[in-house]
């Protein structure tokens, strides 16, 4: 069995086993490895055949099994992990061996092992994966960044493994270095943004209209078959059916409020304010998740303030004008994250194509939705469309949405429910699309107390005041 197997992986979590019963599906043989042995035997309990899917818990073996060069794929947790396991393999490597860092890294530490990896002459991608356990298993969308040439090797097991949109596989060699995991992280800082966004309309519509989760379910998932089809809206659909096994309610009314995550939004807002590009939306997601941690505080602060008694409005007309501004405002948060990941490009060097981006989030991953489909041709004509706001297909699916998004963000104001995505997403749209801000203000008052000059209107130069005196 030495250097047959077509595929390694490494971590047989539940992530890695579907990936690799899905590699092994689509007619590659596949060899795992794990330092837990009950993982190790699942898997080739699972597998069926040993000469198509095996394991083993010792690193020789596993190595040795694999053909070569030799394509080696980590799913394990981000972070010091990824390294003691490159540094437990690269005995047993050789030169031109591929390891493929399939979790969600941070793409900093990315460049750093690929970099370090390179002078070993060994190709080191990193490449997002999305789309959760069932994505792994049936077609996930895989987002590869690393060097051009090693992907040649790589391609058509990833081809055949990720989802197809109309036949097209949902990966594309996406650049160098950390290209594939700062674009896996940018889609994650919009997933942030896409759920905030569809857990305020939520709350809305049960607030504001008193829909039922049974209502609620009906409505979503008349949504999902429109323009807002999309995994995040079918899910929410799917979750407010839900009954709960442990009470007689519905399960969504017995979950804690109290959101968790892993970083990749913050990284992704952290990212956005280092390269200086406005993603309020996805802020926001972050924030608010942060917001939610407070529970104690919050209780004791919702005993200390009023709020109004929302008024109530017509069920029918409130789920059509919800629809809309949930659509404007999943289109500000691509359109905030596309802006990014075009700044990125230039700030890094990945050279990335926003269209093929696009193309690749259609189907497999978390973000899959109809509206991706109109983005490609987006960013075709012209090519370096700088925000997708700018284009003439969005900007008229823009204007027909945002009365109803400044209707219920004037009415979530008004009615004291907390709207921070949407009203965020249409503050986003109102300064952006303002040829005229009030900052002038601020460039006078820091010229007046730190004397840190100003710009004008009417001539170049840069120019000071003497404020006081004057
Ligand atoms: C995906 C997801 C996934 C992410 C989870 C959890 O694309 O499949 O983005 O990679 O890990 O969504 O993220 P948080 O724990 O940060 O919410």
């Amino acid at each position: 069995m030495a250097n047959t197997y077509d595929f390694g992986l490494v971590g047989l979590g539940v992530m890695g086993r579907n990936f690799i019963l899905n590699v092994a599906d689509q007619g590659f043989t596949a060899f795992g490895n794990d330092v837990n042995e009950d993982a190790v035997a699942t898997l080739i309990e699972e597998g069926g055949d040993p000469s198509k899917v095996n394991a083993d818990v010792e690193v020789s073996n596993f190595v040795a099994a694999l053909s070569k060069p030799r394509k080696i794929m980590l799913l394990v947790p981000a972070g010091k992990v990824v390294d003691a396991v490159i540094e437990s393999l690269l005995p047993h490597l050789e030169e031109g061996d591929i390891i493929i860092d399939g979790g969600n890294s941070f793409f900093t530490d990315t460049d750093r092992r690929e970099a370090y990896l390179k002078e070993k002459h060994i190709n080191f991608f990193g490449a997002g994966v999305s789309g959760g356990a069932k994505g792994a298993r049936k077609g996930p969308s895989i987002m590869p960044g690393g060097s051009r040439e090693a992907y040649q090797y790589v391609k058509p097991i990833f081809e055949a493994v990720a989802a197809k949109y109309d036949g097209e596989p949902c990966v594309a060699y996406l650049g160098p270095k950390s290209a594939g995991n700062y674009v896996k992280m940018v889609h994650n800082g919009i997933e942030y943004g896409l759920m905030q966004l569809t857990s305020e309309i939520y709350d809305l519509l049960k607030k504001a209209g008193g829909l039922t989760n049974q209502e609620q379910h009906e409505c979503f998932a008349k949504w999902n078959s429109g323009r807002l089809q999309s995994f995040l809206v079918e899910i929410t659909s799917e979750i407010l059916a839900q009954k709960d096994d442990l009470s007689d309610g519905d399960l969504v009314d017995m979950i804690l409020d109290k959101a968790k995550q892993k970083g990749t939004g913050k990284w992704t807002s952290q990212n956005a304010m280092d390269l200086g590009i406005p993603v309020p939306t996805i802020d926001i997601a972050v924030s608010m998740r942060e917001i939610s941690a407070l529970k104690s505080e919050r209780i004791k602060a919702d005993e200390i303030y009023d709020r109004p008694n929302p008024e109530s409005v017509v069920k029918d007309t409130l789920a059509n004008k919800a629809e809309q501004a949930l659509y404007f405002a999943f289109i500000m948060a691509y359109a905030q994250g596309m802006h990014q990941l075009a700044d990125a490009s230039k700030e890094y060097g990945y050279a990335l194509n926003l269209g093929e981006i696009a193309k690749i989030w259609r189907a497999g991953c978390i973000n899959r939705a109809a509206l991706l489909t109109d983005i490609p041709n987006a960013f075709k004509a012209p090519p370096d469309l700088a925000n997708l706001l700018l284009s003439p297909s969005f900007s008229e699916k823009i204007k027909e949405t945002v009365a109803a998004t400044r209707e219920l963000v004037a009415y979530g104001a008004t009615n004291g429910i907390p709207l921070p995505g949407l009203s965020n997403a249409l503050t986003y749209f109102d300064a952006y699309t303002s040829s005229r801000l009030p900052l002038n203000l601020i460039q006078a008052q820091r010229d007046y107390f730190g004397s840190h000059t100003y710009e004008r209107i009417d001539r170049e130069g840069i120019f000071h005041t003497a404020w006081e005196e004057d």
